[in-house]
């Protein structure tokens, strides 16, 4: 498409928090300060949007925050961006503070919105993939997904210390409604009995026996991962109809739930969150609207943010495969 002329950027951050959203408005921002942009930071996403809470952004404002956690513009799950009117107030916002492109970092209920709305108004937009779940096709990492998986396992390390001091069996739920790559890499990364993830149904009599087998090996400690929105229920669950089967273990549970959204990001966020935030205001200047900027072998890929977002981005076959091998 012929590039339009861009003069105002706004930048926003919506859905889920990831460590590294931080990291990719600054680097969006000192971007569009490199190529002569006035930068814009529209506060708690598509909400801010909604009710006018935009600033214009300088220097000042993006000093020290490429190493926190969170995000400073705030984020929301907006309910009114997903109705006409809302978006209708989100547009003359915009055209009030004569923002002409903009860049959002989320996930796919916010990359959706954001195709909407560009279908709708025709603002050149271009997304960045933000969420710990790591679920989005067009890219081969998502920003806050590396912090996400160092801070689950270090939990379970520690969990594995008393665990192994009390000869327990410890179900740890971790976070991934529909996906299991948090699950996976912590399961794979802290030697786990087993890990279920939501892509797969693992029948309780298969886990009965892989404990079973277990214990017949004399290993000292069980840990089995659970992603939140796993087949066969969340952990609890599971955990009930485990000790109705296997009653003379000593069965805990812990939910890691939202401690692995938080905290500095990871080395490989920063720098994976710098790139994509200089490649969308690149790619917005190049004229290249409506995609999401991933990281594909090492290579900047801008993906229709429409295939970003159908191609919801299952598990590995191959990353459960070792997993299972890893687990046996
Ligand atoms: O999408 C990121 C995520 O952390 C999911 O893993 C989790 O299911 C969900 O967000 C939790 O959302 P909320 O913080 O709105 O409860």
């Amino acid at each position: 498409m012929e590039p339009k002329t861009i003069k105002r950027i706004g930048v926003l951050t919506s859905g889920g928090d990831a460590p590294g959203m931080n990291a990719a408005i600054r680097a969006t921002v000192r971007a569009g300060f490199y190529y002569n942009l006035e930068m814009y930071g529209i506060y708690r996403g598509y909400e801010g949007m909604i009710g006018n809470e935009i600033k214009k952004l300088e220097t000042k404002h993006i000093y020290h925050v490429l190493e926190r956690g969170g995000t400073f513009l705030k984020s929301a799950r907006s309910e009114e961006f997903k109705t006409a009117e809302g978006r209708k107030k989100a547009y003359e916002n915009l055209t009030k503070h004569g923002i002409d492109a903009l860049v959002i970092i989320g996930g796919d209920g916010s990359l959706t919105g954001a195709h909407l709305f560009y279908n709708e108004y025709g603002i050149p937009s271009i997304g960045i993939p933000g969420t710990i779940d790591n679920d989005l096709a067009g890219t081969d990492l998502t920003i806050g997904f590396d912090t996400a998986c160092n801070t689950a396992i270090q939990a379970i390390d520690k969990i594995r210390d008393t665990a192994t001091s009390h000869d327990r069996l410890f179900f740890v739920e971790v976070m991934g409604r529909d996906a299991g790559f948090i699950a996976i890499n912590a399961g794979i990364g802290s030697a786990a009995a087993a890990t279920l993830i939501p892509e797969k149904k693992m029948p309780i009599e298969r886990l009965v026996e892989r404990l079973k087998a277990r214990t017949a090996q004399m290993k000292q400690s069980n840990i089995v991962i659970v992603a939140e929105g796993g087949k066969s229920g969340g952990a609890v669950e599971i955990a009930d109809k485990i000790k109705k089967q296997l009653p003379y273990y000593d069965i805990k549970v812990t939910i890691l739930g939202h401690l692995q959204r938080g905290g500095a990001p990871s080395a490989l966020d920063r720098v994976l969150a710098s790139k994509l935030g200089v490649a969308a205001v690149e790619g917005l200047i190049q004229g290249k609207y409506d995609v999401m900027a991933g990281i594909i072998n090492n290579k900047i890929v801008y993906t229709p943010i429409a295939k970003a977002i159908v191609g919801h981005k299952d598990v590995d076959e191959d990353d459960f495969r070792v997993a299972k091998i890893l687990s046996t």
